[in-house]
Parts: structure tokens; C-alpha cells; sequence
């Protein structure tokens, strides 16, 4: 179990690490999920929710798994295994494990579409139509379930390809570059969406809270939202945390990547709903938002040929340097405890996510189920049991020894005790009770 520690992979460095978390935060979750969630569950009163649980639950969980990672050296099953040695705190090791297949299965076929998008988009098939045209399009897509299947399959292929070659020449090489290309533009996207005549009440819907709007149930999705988009709750932080060498720090890092994840979701949601509401597109219509409101935007824009290629380029490359997270979490999983040859371990997971995807694309129940129940259960639940570990399981002084492994002083470790002991938990168990109808 731990021979492999001293032949263990490493970011090389500060902005390595930063890149492939910021990578694994930064995708589908902020670009298609957040938005559409948010416009089914009522617009600004959930974005206030959802920002204050990013704060409050989300960067000190994110905190939390960094530390056991490190700590551990390990994969996420081994790392509970090893810190609370004969007791059953691996299954949340075994949960995060499950979670990962789930999530992948579900987050491939999102990214199969968005594939398809980038050929749409390459072939200038949507140019000149109208917004309803627009939207027949993503009928037809979820629909053609072969062509559905057939992306899929590609994107985890994809994914694999990338994974077997291991984390820095693999997994962080991908990330440093892409990242920063997303961002110019979708602010180039931002621009011409808020100039759209109309767009005012896109921000209305997106900035000004309507309270009579949130009830039990769109706090859980907020708090669902919440652990997908920062990829905490089921091990990804784990295993990258066992990745980052000794004198790197832990908070810092949560918190870069906790804003830039935030930031990105903020700019999708002032490039859509606009947008959304210049077209007379309805907020709530689900997951097919962005794939029929960007279209719309790209065909109103100069040089919109080359924006909504490039747009979908790279929503695919951030889809990937997520998936590529997630697998990673079965990888490490399978090598070190299972024993598996990298390549192996890699092909064999692709292979069973594969076909748990193929059952997603051919069915919306399933794809629907899979991602509820991992967001807005396993998520929660996971990070409800990790903030548990740190503070009542672990040795005492262990979590803020690892914090403070990069010499300096964490002058914020009070905070971060006080929100890990009660905060984090019973906000967590409330909104998870409540939501589920269970208090
Ligand atoms: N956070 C990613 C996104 O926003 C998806 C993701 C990657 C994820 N790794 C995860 C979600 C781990 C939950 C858990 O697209």
C-alpha cells in the first residue's frame, strides 16, 4: 500500500496544482449545470445561496480533503484507511469511488454534446437560424441516441487517453493553457450579451433576489451545486491533495480555486440569461440552456463563426480536464489498492463508465437519477463525513500540522476549526435533512 509513496507522481509546482484543480472545478458544472439549475430554481435568491455555501461550506471542506490527502500520501480509500487505521472511515473512500462512476457517466454524454456542438459549430450549421430552429437542434441531439452513444464514447476516450499518461505530463500540461483561453472568451461572450437589446432583464433575473422563491428544496440544489462545481465531496480533492508537495499551501490554493470557479460560473450565467431573455428563451427549460441560448448569440456577433467555435472547443476542454479528475479518482484507486497497472486501471474504468454512460444518453430517468443522486446525496454526505473526520477522527494536532507543512503560520486555523466543528456540519445536515423531506 505504501511502497508506491516514494514512486508517487507530483505536480510540479504551484501553478501546476492550481491549473489541474482550478481544471477539475472548472467545467460542465459552471457552464451548463450552473446556469440551468439556477434558472429552475428561481434566479438571484438561489445565486445568494449558493455564493454564501461556496464560502461558508465549500473552500473549508475543499481545505479539509486538500489536508487528507496530503497527510495520507494516498488514494482516497487508503487515505481514510491509513489516518484511522482499523476503523470503517474507508467507505467514504468507497463512496467517492462510486460517486466518480456515476458523475462520469452522466458528465460524458453533456460532454458528447458538446462535442457534437464544436462539429455543428465547425460546419456553420446553425447560422441563420432562428431561436426556435436553434432549439430544435438540441432536441434533435438528445435524440439521436446513436449520435448521442457515439460522442459519448469518444469524449471517455478521450478522457482515458489522457489519464494513463499520469499527472504532470498528462493531467497538468493539458490544464495551464487551456484554462486561461476559456476565460478571454467567455468575457468576449459576456460583452456581447449584455449589449443585446433586451438584456436587462436577463441581469434582473440573475442579480435580484426574489426570497419568495427559495424554498427546502432549492437549497439543497444550491448546496448540490455548490459540491459539484468545486468537485469536492468525493475524493478528486483527496487525490490531488496527495499530489501536492509539502511546502504548498493547502488554503491558499482553496481559495484561488474556489474564486476562479466562482467567477467563471458568474460569467456564464451574465453570458446566458440576457441572452436567454433577448431571445425569448425561458430561464427554466433544463439542461439544454446553454446549448440553445449561445447559439442564438454567436449568430448576432461579429465574427460569431469563430467565437462559438472556439466556445465549444473549449467547454469541451474544460469538460475534460474535469472528467480527467474524476477518472483519476478511480485510477489511483485501482493501482493502489487493487494493484492495477496504470494503463489497466485506466482502460478497465473508462470501460465500465462507458457503459454506465451509454445508459445515461439512452435515457433522461437514469441521466437525471445520476446526477441527483450524486449531487445532491453522495456529494453532501461526503463532505458532511470529511469535515467529521478532520475535526473528531484524526489526530488532534495532525490537520493544522499539515496546513501549516509549508512553514508559515495559518493565522485563519481558528476560523477554519470553528466553521469545520459546527458550521460546515449542521448547515450541511439541515439543508440535506430538509431537502430530502426527512426533518
Ligand atoms: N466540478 C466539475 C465541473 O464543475 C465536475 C467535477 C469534476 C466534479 N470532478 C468532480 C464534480 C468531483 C463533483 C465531484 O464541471
Amino acid at each position: 500500500m505504501q511502497s508506491s509513496k516514494s514512486s508517487r507522481d507530483n505536480f510540479s509546482g504551484k501553478l501546476g496544482i492550481i491549473a489541474a484543480t482550478a481544471g477539475s472545478a472548472i467545467g460542465l458544472g459552471n457552464i451548463w449545470r450552473f446556469p440551468y439549475i439556477l434558472g429552475e430554481n428561481g434566479g438571484g435568491a438561489f445565486l445568494l445561496i449558493y455564493l454564501l455555501f461556496v464560502l461558508i461550506i465549500g473552500v473549508p471542506v475543499m481545505i479539509s480533503e486538500f489536508l487528507i490527502g496530503r497527510k495520507a500520501q494516498l488514494n482516497v480509500f487508503g487515505a481514510f484507511r491509513k489516518l484511522a487505521p482499523g476503523q470503517h472511515w474507508y467507505l467514504i473512500g468507497v463512496m467517492g469511488v462510486g460517486a466518480a462512476f456515476l458523475i462520469l457517466a452522466f458528465y460524458s454524454v453533456v460532454a458528447g454534446w458538446t462535442l457534437h456542438y464544436v462539429y455543428l459549430s465547425l460546419t456553420n450549421a446553425m447560422s441563420g437560424h432562428t431561436p426556435s430552429e436553434i432549439m430544435a437542434v438540441f432536441e434533435q441531439v438528445q435524440n439521436t441516441k446513436l449520435l448521442s452513444i457515439a460522442w459519448t464514447l469518444l469524449f471517455m476516450g478521450g478522457t482515458a487517453y489522457i489519464v494513463r499518461s499520469g499527472i504532470e505530463k498528462g493531467i497538468e500540461r493539458y490544464a495551464k493553457v487551456l484554462m486561461p483561453a476559456l476565460l478571454l472568451i467567455i468575457i468576449a461572450l459576456n460583452i456581447r450579451s449584455v449589449t443585446l437589446d433586451g438584456a436587462s432583464e436577463g441581469l434582473a433575473f440573475l442579480f435580484n433576489p426574489d426570497f419568495s422563491k427559495i424554498t427546502s428544496d432549492v437549497v439543497l440544489e444550491a448546496l448540490g451545486q455548490a459540491f459539484f462545481s468545486l468537485s469536492i465531496g468525493m475524493g478528486v480533492i483527496v487525490t490531488y491533495g496527495s499530489y501536492i508537495k509539502k511546502d504548498e499551501s493547502l488554503g491558499g490554493t482553496a481559495l484561488s480555486v474556489s474564486l476562479a470557479d466562482t467567477i467563471i460560473a458568474l460569467l456564464a450565467g451574465v453570458a446566458i440569461f440576457p441572452a436567454a431573455f433577448a431571445f425569448g428563451m425561458e430561464p427554466d427549460q433544463g439542461p439544454g440552456l446553454v446549448f440553445v441560448t449561445l447559439p442564438n448569440i454567436f449568430n448576432q456577433m461579429t465574427g460569431g463563426y469563430v467565437f462559438g467555435l472556439l466556445f465549444f472547443v473549449l467547454l469541451s476542454i474544460a469538460a475534460l480536464t474535469s472528467s480527467i479528475s474524476l477518472l483519476e479518482v478511480v485510477v489511483a484507486y485501482f493501482t493502489e489498492e487493487l494493484k492495477l497497472r496504470r494503463k489497466q486501471a485506466t482502460w478497465i474504468a473508462a470501460g465500465i463508465i462507458a457503459i454506465l454512460g451509454i445508459f445515461c444518453a439512452l435515457n433522461d430517468s437514469v441521466f437525471g437519477a445520476f446526477d441527483y443522486v450524486s449531487s445532491n446525496i453522495l456529494l453532501p454526505l461526503g463532505g458532511l463525513l470529511v469535515v467529521i473526520f478532520v475535526c473528531w477522527i484524526m489526530e488532534k494536532t495532525a490537520p493544522r500540522g499539515e496546513i501549516e507543512a509549508d512553514g508559515k503560520k495559518a493565522r485563519y486555523y481558528g476560523w477554519f476549526v470553528f466553521i469545520i466543528k459546527f458550521l460546515a456540519p449542521i448547515a450541511i445536515a439541515l439543508v440535506f435533512l430538509h431537502g430530502l423531506g426527512w426533518l
